[in-house]
C-alpha cells in the first residue's frame, strides 16, 4: 500500500516537473484527407514526428468535408485527448466546434492552412508557410520568364474552394502580376487540389484558347493539379514547360520528375513537416508553459530544374 502511494506520489511529480509529459500525450489529428501528394507527405510525416517524441497520435481522414472534421473534433474532445491538430478544409465554419475545445481547455493548433474566427484564443497557434508570398514567389518567376515577350496568357487552376491556402495564392500571384503590361489571367477555376480535376479543368481551358494555342502559363495551386494540367497539355499535342509553362506550388517529388523531362518550369516548396514544429510547441507549452506565437511561418523556396536530382534525393531520404 505504501510502496503503492510512493510510486504514485513519485509518478505524480515527475508529471508535473513535466520529465514524462512529452510521453504521456495523446494528440488527435483532423486530416482534411489525401488530395495530393503533399497531403500524404504531410500525414506521414505527422506519424514519423509524433513517434520520435513518443506522442500518441490518432488521425481522422475527413475526405474532404468539414463535417467530418468537426465530428472528428468532438470526438477527440469527447476522448479528453490533450491537443487537437486541424488542417482545415476551409476557413470559416469553425467558431462553435473551437469553442467547445476551449470548454474543455483542450488547445488547438492549426496544421498547414488558415481559419477566420474573430475570438483568435480559439486557437493556439497556425504552423502555416506564407501562402499570398507563395503566389507572388510564383508571379515573380513567371514575370522575370516572359519578361521579353509582348503577351504572356496566363489559366489558373486554383485549390479548394473556401481553403486559405487558395484564396492566399491566388492573391500573392494576382498581386504579383498586376503592374505587368504583358501577363493577364484569362481563366480561372477550382481543380479542387487534385491531379483528376486539375486535367478536367485545363481541358477546357485548352479546348477555349485555340487548343491550347493561346496559353503561355500554367499558374497552379499545388503540384498535383499541375502534374494533371501537363497531362492534358501532352494529349492536346503540345509540350508542357516549352509551348506552356508550369509553374505550382508544393515540391513534391512528381513535379521535380516532371522537371527532369523538360515538362515543369518552377515550383515553389510548402514543406509537409507541419506537424514537427507543432508538437514542439505543444510540448514547450505543456512542459513550460511557453505560450507559441500565433503564427509558425515555414518557408517558401523557389525550385527550378537544376534543383530536381538535389531534391529528389533529399525527398527520397526524407521517406516522401
Ligand atoms: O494546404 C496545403 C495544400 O493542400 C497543398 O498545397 C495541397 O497540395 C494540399 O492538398
Amino acid at each position: 500500500m505504501f510502496k503503492k502511494l510512493s510510486t504514485a506520489v513519485a509518478i505524480s511529480s515527475l508529471l508535473m516537473s513535466g520529465s514524462l509529459m512529452a510521453q504521456s500525450l495523446t494528440v488527435g489529428f483532423s486530416q482534411i484527407g489525401s488530395e495530393s501528394g503533399w497531403r500524404a507527405a504531410e500525414t506521414s510525416v505527422a506519424k514519423t514526428e509524433a513517434a520520435k517524441r513518443d506522442i500518441n497520435l490518432k488521425i481522422s481522414d475527413a475526405q474532404q468535408k468539414q463535417e467530418n472534421q468537426i465530428k472528428a473534433v468532438r470526438s477527440f474532445i469527447a476522448q479528453g485527448v490533450d491537443a487537437i491538430f486541424i488542417a482545415p478544409v476551409v476557413q470559416t465554419g469553425w467558431g462553435p466546434v473551437l469553442e467547445e475545445a476551449k470548454d474543455y481547455d483542450i488547445p488547438v493548433f492549426l496544421l498547414d492552412r488558415g481559419i477566420s474566427v474573430k475570438d483568435k484564443s480559439l486557437y493556439m497557434t497556425a504552423i502555416t508557410a506564407d501562402n499570398v508570398l507563395e503566389g507572388k514567389v510564383a508571379g515573380d518567376w513567371l514575370i522575370s520568364k516572359v519578361k521579353d515577350r509582348k503577351n504572356c496568357d496566363v489559366v489558373e487552376l486554383q485549390g479548394t474552394v473556401g481553403a486559405s491556402v487558395a484564396l492566399d495564392r491566388k492573391k500573392g500571384f494576382h498581386e504579383a502580376i498586376e503592374n505587368t503590361k504583358n501577363i493577364h489571367i484569362v481563366r480561372t477555376q477550382s481543380g479542387e487540389f487534385t491531379r483528376s480535376k486539375g486535367k478536367e479543368v485545363m481541358e477546357s481551358f485548352i479546348k477555349a484558347e485555340n487548343d491550347g494555342k493561346n496559353i503561355c502559363a500554367v499558374f497552379s495551386h499545388n503540384d498535383d493539379m499541375a502534374i494533371g494540367a501537363i497531362q492534358a497539355i501532352k494529349e492536346a499535342g503540345l509540350q508542357p514547360g516549352k509551348d506552356i509553362l508550369i509553374v505550382s506550388i508544393d515540391a513534391v517529388p512528381d513535379i521535380f520528375k516532371a522537371m527532369k523531362k523538360g515538362e515543369s518550369n518552377a515550383t515553389v516548396e510548402l514543406t509537409p513537416n507541419m506537424a514537427g514544429p507543432a508538437f514542439d510547441a505543444l510540448v514547450a507549452y505543456k512542459e513550460k508553459g511557453i505560450t507559441p506565437p500565433k503564427k509558425i511561418v515555414t518557408k517558401s523556396t523557389l525550385f527550378l530544374p537544376k534543383d530536381a536530382d538535389k531534391e529528389l534525393k533529399l525527398k527520397e531520404n526524407l521517406g516522401y
